[in-house]
């Protein structure tokens, strides 16, 4: 059922040393920082060959990364992103195997404005998946 690799997110307590890092240290092609409101994060997109790192930092007084970095003070990896060819199929036949999808269970549009859903990280191990619907591909 599950693609590609799309993205791994890693919260990061400083957006902008974190951005060096990668950019300076490991020699990697950086984003400008993206604010996206709507998800309570600022962005950085590593660029790899194979896939892609999101730094993510919290942004407004919501962010969903904020508690992680609260239990994570030096950051983390927060999630991995998995595509999928289609979510309502991906998400019921989780469903229908016990698997727990996040909030009301119905896709949301994700931080690229594609479908995405979350499942619960105590069912993967501790890890925190998204699910992103790339169509086309
Ligand atoms: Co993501």
């Amino acid at each position: 059922m599950i693609g590609r690799l799309n993205h791994i997110a890693i919260a990061v307590p400083d957006l902008k040393k974190a951005t060096a890092k990668y950019r300076d240290l490991l020699g990697a092609e950086v984003s400008l920082p993206q604010s996206l409101p709507q998800h309570g994060v600022t962005v950085v997109f590593v660029q790899l060959d194979n896939t892609k790192i999101e730094l993510l930092h919290p942004l407004g007084e919501h962010s969903p990364v904020s508690g992680f970095l609260e239990k994570h003070p030096s950051g983390g990896m927060h999630h991995i992103c998995f595509e999928v060819d289609d979510l309502e199929t991906a998400s019921r036949k989780l469903t229908a195997d016990g698997a727990r999808v996040l909030g009301d269970g119905k896709p949301k549009i994700g931080a690229h404005g594609l479908p995405v859903l979350f499942l619960h990280p105590k069912d993967f191990d501790g890890t925190l998946i998204e699910l992103e619907e790339v169509s086309g591909t």
